[in-house]
């Protein structure tokens, strides 16, 4: 039987754990409040309001899998940009395209096609089996995108979703499920509509919800990720992503997977993982190694509807494409990403690594009686507080502990580890180490031992 987090110890360890923060990151600070003159929240960029201890630290270096702060403290790096840096902080093949780009044969952004947008398509063709493929700058686009193109070739104007899914800042995705009712998710900031009269919200792992949902003939597309990474990672149950694609052909519904964070399974992403083939693929955030990069796939049948579209402007102010989308040096990027840094080999380190990162892990707890639980999605492991492992967002969004959150970050921050500001995801690149997981496992188990109810 679980013993349990001892809550007054806890209490007075996050204390201690702040005051350690605040005396080893004296440099961030004074940045920190000079920032605020300038910046809203004095960053440039709000989430990163999101690092505990009050402020974020600021960096002065990243290369491969550590950062340096500006106090000269180095950490280990599981939060690698929340994935944007998947391929480790500015590897090689990246920096070698990034210079050629600039500084070689030059030229950053044209409105002119050049041969690494062809050699990146079939790229992405190869590994995810999607015949056509677009660029955007970020994976927010490339959803926004496709759910525009999802509702022009069906005619329809609702979409399906996740409870307590994450898809990026597209207005629609905002919603959770309460009490059975599509909702606006709390916190949702200044939404043009109620999303819940463009969105219907479903359990994941729930099918009799989705023939549900889709029986109405209301909805255009079906858009997910493989499993839910941004509530925790929640497994798919075996059939069920099969099952919402058979479900959405039937019902004439386009059925779209977000593969941003999922891509973590391996060198073909999770669909490739669980055999699943969507009509269309989002993703974006790591492909250009760190460079502003998207892109989205379309199956041939797709392409073909899209194509068929005469009232469509496509080549204007239809409402897709972006003017720095597709720009030379995202492509530069990615193209180097892709074929010299996402390789198979380096999947099969980054997987190997995040397995004994989750042994670590499930050890600790075990040692320490904690009723928490690991999941792990190829090179991506996240803890959670709860257990078994949950079956949906609801689930999932029930085990969060900010107390914990909080203790966790600053335990580890202390120590020289950073795992991802948003609850407690570790990702592993291909500049990870076995010491580096290994020292997470050693300071997980204090922490854990540190605060466990004997
Ligand atoms: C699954 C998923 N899709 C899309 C996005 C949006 O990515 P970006 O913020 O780079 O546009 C995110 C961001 O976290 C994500 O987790």
């Amino acid at each position: 039987m679980p013993a349990g987090v001892d809550r007054a110890k806890l209490e007075s360890a996050i204390a201690s754990e702040e005051r350690t923060f605040a005396a080893r990151t004296t440099g961030s600070r004074v940045m920190f409040e000079e920032s605020k003159q300038v910046l809203l929240g004095g960053v440039p960029i709000s989430w990163m309001n999101k690092w505990v201890g009050g402020y974020p630290v600021f960096f002065a270096r990243a290369k491969g899998s550590t950062i340096t702060d500006v106090d000269g403290n180095s950490y280990i790096d599981f939060s690698l940009g929340d994935t944007g840096a998947m391929a480790g902080h500015s590897p090689e093949a990246t920096a070698d395209a990034v210079s050629e780009r600039t500084r070689g044969s030059g030229g950053i952004t044209t409105m002119l096609p050049n041969s690494d947008a062809a050699a990146v398509g079939r790229n992405l063709r190869e590994r995810f089996g999607l015949e056509y493929w677009q660029f955007t700058l970020s994976a927010t686009d490339s959803n926004r995108f496709a759910l525009r193109l999802a509702r022009q070739v069906t005619g329809r104007k609702k979409i399906l979703v996740f409870s307590w899914c994450y898809h990026g800042t597209v207005d629609e995705t905002f919603v959770t499920l309460v009490d059975g009712m599509t909702r606006s998710r709390a916190g949702n900031v200044g939404p043009a509509v109620d999303p819940s009269l463009t969105t219907v919200a479903v359990e994941f792992n729930d099918i009799e919800g989705v023939r549900k949902a889709l029986a109405g003939g209301e909805i255009a597309a079906i858009l997910t990720e493989p499993a839910l990474t941004n509530i925790g990672i929640v497994l798919p149950e075996d059939g069920f992503l099969a099952a919402v694609g058979e479900a959405a052909r039937e019902a004439g519904a386009v059925y779209i997977l977000d593969e941003t964070h999922t891509f973590s399974a391996g060198w073909g992403g999770a669909g490739s993982l669980f055999g699943v083939r969507p009509d269309m693929l989002t993703i974006g955030k790591s492909l250009g190694g760190g460079v502003p990069f998207g892109a989205y796939g379309l199956s041939a049948d797709m392409a073909r509807l899209v194509a068929s579209q005469p009232d469509a402007d496509y080549v204007d102010t239809g409402g897709i494409g972006g003017t720095l989308a597709g720009n030379a040096l995202s492509l530069g990027a990615a193209r180097a990403t892709l074929e010299g840094v996402f390789t198979r080999d380096n999947f099969a380190r980054m997987i190997a690594l995040a397995t004994r990162f989750r042994e670590g892990v499930e050890a600790a707890i075990e040692r320490h009686r904690l009723p928490w639980t690991v999941a792990q999605l190829g090179a991506r492991t996240e803890y959670r507080f709860r257990s078994p492992q949950a079956r949906n967002g609801a689930e999932s969004a029930a085990g969060a502990d900010d107390a914990l959150d909080t203790y966790l970050h600053l335990f580890m921050m202390n120590r020289g580890v950073l795992m991802t500001p948003f609850h407690n995801m570790a990702l592993m690149s291909p500049a990870t180490t076995e010491d580096q997981v290994d020292s997470h496992t050693k300071f997980f188990d204090e922490a854990c031992a540190a605060i466990a109810a004997r």
